[in-house]
C-alpha cells in the first residue's frame, strides 16, 4: 500500500480536477489496458453491422455461399471475444480505482491521526466517518461511472465520425457544432449544479454528525423519555436533507431536459438539412442517403448526450473530493516532523509563566502565568472549581494543547522542540472515563504494545487490583464487550489503571472519575492508584480525599491561576483557599 507522504502536495479542495488526475496518477498503466481492453470489446458494434451488410450482399448478389460461412465465423470470433476482454477490462478498471479507493481511505486514517486533539473537539466524529465512508464510495462510483460510460460514448461518437467522413464528409461540420453547443450547456449549468451538490454534502454530514450524537445520548435519551424530542431534531435534519436532495435533483433533471432538447433539436436539424440537400439534388444524395444519415445523427447526438449526462455524476464526484480535501489539506495537525527523538525521561517537568487562550476564546485565558517545578516521581494533585483550568493542564503535559506563551520543559528541554510521540512512550494517561473497546481483557489491557508477556500483564492487573474479577471473566482472553459494557463502574477504572501500569510511565496524567464508587470497590481503586502513582511523576486532577492528601504537592487553581501550592498539613495550617475547599467539601459531606 503506498501511503501518502504529504496530502498538502496531493489534494487541493479548489482544485478537485487536478486532485483527482493526482490520486489516479500510478493508475496509468492499467487504465490503458483498461482502455485497449473497452475498445477491442466493444468493437462488434462497429463490425458488426458492416458484415451484416456483406451478408445482404451474398444474398443480393448471389455471391458464393462460403462468403456466408465466412461472415458467420468472423461474428462468432467477434461476439466471443467478449468473454476475455470484458474481465480484462473490468479487472484492470476495478484494481485501479479499488486501489485508489483504498490509498484515499488510508489517507484519511493517516491524517485523522496527524490531526491535533483540538481539531478531533471540533468535529463531529460523524462528519468525518461520512467522509472515509461516502465521500470515498462517491469519488470511486463516479469515476468508475465515468470511465464506463464516457468510454461507450467515446468509441460510439468516433465511429459515428469515422463512418459520417467515409461516406459523407459533406456533414462533418455537424460535429463541429454538437460538440460546442453540449459544451456551452454543461459550462452555463455547471456552477449551480455545484453549488447544489455542495449544499446536499453540508446536509448529509450535518446528518451524519446528528446520528452519531443521537446513537451516544440513547442511553440519557431514553432514560428521560425523550425519545420523540430526539426524532423530532433528528427529523428536522432528515427533512434538510430531504429538501438539498430535491434541489439536486431538479438542477440535474433541468440539465438532462435541456441536454436531451439541445441534442434532438440539432439531430432534426440534420435531418431537415439532409432532406433539403437531397430535394435540391445536390451531392447526388439519395432519400436512402438521408435514412442513413438521421440514424448516425442518432448515434451521434445519443452519445453526446451520454456523455452530458455524467456531468451530474462527476460534478458530485469532484464534491466529494472537496469534501475529502477538507480534511487532508486541513492544517491543525500536530508537528513532529524533524523535532529531538525523546529517547529517555527522568520526569522533572517545568512550567515557566506558560498561558493558555483556547483559539475559540481568545479572550479568555484557560491558564495564566502558571509557574510550577514538579520533580521526577513527585505527585501533584490539581484541585479548584470547575473550569479553573485544571483539564487544560493536564493536556499541556500530555502535548495536546501548546502553551499560548511561556514553556514548558521536560527534564529541561522545551517540549516545543520534541517529537511529542516519542515523549508519549514514556506517558501514561488515566482519563475521567476509560475507553475501552471490543476485544479481549489483554488487548486492552496491552493497547498497542505487542510484545508485552503475558506475565507481564497479569502483573499490571494485579498491580490494578483487577486479577480477581478477570479470572472470574475467564482471565486474559475474556471479551468485554463493546466499550466495556459488561464491566462496572469500579472494574473498567481498574482496567485502565492496568493498561498504565504496563507501560511502566515515566509520567503520569490522571483525571479521577468523579463518579463514586462504593465503598469496597474504592478501596480497590484507591490502592490500585496509590501502585500506579508510586515513583512516578503525576498530575492528578483529583476529587478524592484520598488521592489529594496523599499527594506530594497540592496545587489549588482558581480562574486559571495557581493560588497555592504545597503538602495538605502545610496548606490546611496556611488557612487560605484550600482550607476553604476542605471545608466547603466536608461541610457538603456531612450535609
Ligand atoms: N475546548 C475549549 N474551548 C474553549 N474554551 C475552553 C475549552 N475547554 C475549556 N475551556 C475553558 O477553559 C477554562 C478552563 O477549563 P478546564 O477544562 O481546564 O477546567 P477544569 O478545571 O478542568 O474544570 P472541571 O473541573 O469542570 O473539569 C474554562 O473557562 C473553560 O470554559
Ligand atoms: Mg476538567
Amino acid at each position: 500500500m503506498t501511503a501518502v507522504t504529504d496530502p498538502q502536495d496531493v489534494y487541493d479542495g479548489a482544485h478537485p480536477v487536478r486532485t483527482l488526475r493526482r490520486m489516479f496518477r500510478g493508475q496509468g498503466g492499467r487504465l490503458t489496458v483498461a482502455t485497449a481492453a473497452f475498445a477491442v470489446k466493444h468493437s462488434p458494434i462497429w463490425i458488426i453491422p458492416l458484415l451484416t451488410a456483406n451478408v445482404i450482399d451474398v444474398v443480393v448478389e448471389h455471391q458464393p455461399l462460403h462468403e456466408l460461412w465466412v461472415s458467420a465465423v468472423l461474428m462468432a470470433v467477434l461476439i466471443a471475444q467478449n468473454l476475455p476482454l470484458h474481465q480484462l477490462y473490468v479487472r484492470m478498471l476495478s484494481r485501479s480505482v479499488r486501489t485508489v479507493e483504498t490509498n484515499l481511505r488510508m489517507a484519511l486514517a493517516q491524517r485523522l491521526q496527524e490531526l491535533s486533539i483540538g481539531y478531533h473537539r471540533r468535529v463531529s466524529a460523524g462528519v468525518l466517518q461520512a467522509k472515509i465512508v461516502r465521500d470515498v464510495e462517491n469519488v470511486v462510483e463516479s469515476s468508475r461511472q465515468a470511465f464506463d460510460s464516457g468510454m461507450a460514448a467515446i468509441t460510439t461518437l468516433t465511429g459515428a465520425i469515422v463512418i459520417t467522413a467515409i461516406k459523407v464528409p459533406e456533414f462533418l461540420p455537424v460535429y463541429a457544432v454538437a460538440v460546442p453547443a453540449a459544451a456551452a450547456l454543461v459550462v452555463s449549468m455547471r456552477r449551480r449544479m455545484t453549488a447544489r451538490n455542495a449544499a446536499f454534502r453540508a446536509e448529509v454530514e450535518n446528518m451524519s454528525a446528528r446520528v452519531s450524537e443521537m446513537t451516544h445520548l440513547i442511553p440519557i435519551t431514553r432514560a428521560h423519555a425523550l425519545e420523540r424530542d430526539e426524532l423530532d431534531r433528528m427529523g428536522a435534519t432528515l427533512v434538510g436533507v430531504r429538501d438539498a436532495g430535491i434541489r439536486l435533483d431538479v438542477t440535474n433533471g433541468w440539465f438532462g431536459a435541456l441536454s436531451w432538447i439541445l441534442m434532438q433539436l440539432l439531430s432534426v436539424a440534420c435531418l431537415i438539412g439532409a432532406a433539403w440537400v437531397a430535394w435540391t439534388g445536390r451531392f447526388g444524395m439519395t432519400a436512402g442517403d438521408v435514412t442513413m444519415l438521421s440514424s448516425y445523427f442518432v448515434a451521434l447526438t445519443g452519445s453526446v448526450t451520454a456523455i452530458m449526462s455524467l456531468t451530474p455524476i462527476i460534478t458530485k464526484g469532484l464534491e466529494s473530493v472537496r469534501s475529502m480535501s477538507e480534511v487532508l489539506t486541513e492544517p491543525d495537525v500536530e508537528r513532529n516532523a524533524g523535532k529531538a527523538v525523546v529517547d529517555d525521561v527522568h520526569g522533572d517537568v517545568q512550567f515557566h509563566d506558560v498561558t493558555f487562550h483556547y483559539a475559540d476564546a481568545p479572550d479568555e485565558v484557560a491558564v495564566e502565568a502558571l509557574d510550577l517545578h514538579v520533580r521526577a516521581g513527585e505527585t501533584v494533585a490539581l484541585v479548584g472549581p470547575s473550569g479553573s483550568g485544571k483539564s487544560t493542564v493536564l493536556n499541556m503535559v500530555i502535548g495536546f494543547l501548546a502553551p499560548t506563551s511561556g514553556r514548558i520543559l521536560l527534564d529541561g528541554r522545551d517540549m516545543a522542540g520534541l517529537d511529542l510521540r516519542t515523549y508519549r512512550r514514556f506517558l501514561a494517561v488515566v482519563p475521567q472515563e476509560s475507553l475501552l473497546f471490543e476485544g479481549s481483557v489483554r488487548d486492552n489491557v496491552t493497547y498497542g504494545s505487542h510484545d508485552l508477556s503475558d506475565d507481564a500483564v497479569l502483573e499490571a492487573l494485579r498491580g490494578a487490583n483487577a486479577l480477581g474479577f478477570v479470572e472470574q471473566m475467564g482471565g486474559l482472553d475474556a471479551v468485554i464487550g463493546e466499550r466495556g459494557a459488561r464491566l462496572s463502574g469500579g472494574q473498567r477504572q481498574r482496567l485502565a489503571i492496568a493498561r498504565a501500569l504496563v507501560r511502566d510511565p515515566r509520567v503520569l496524567v490522571l483525571d479521577e472519575a468523579t463518579s463514586a464508587l462504593d465503598t469496597a470497590s474504592e478501596r480497590l481503586v484507591q490502592e490500585a492508584l496509590a501502585r500506579l502513582m508510586a515513583g512516578r511523576t503525576t498530575f492528578v486532577v483529583a476529587h478524592r480525599l484520598s488521592t489529594i492528601r496523599g499527594a506530594d504537592r497540592i496545587a489549588v487553581m482558581r480562574d486559571g491561576r495557581l493560588v497555592e501550592i504545597g503538602s495538605h498539613a502545610e496548606l490546611v495550617s496556611a488557612d487560605g483557599a484550600y482550607a476553604e475547599l476542605e471545608r466547603l467539601s466536608s461541610g457538603a459531606t456531612n450535609a
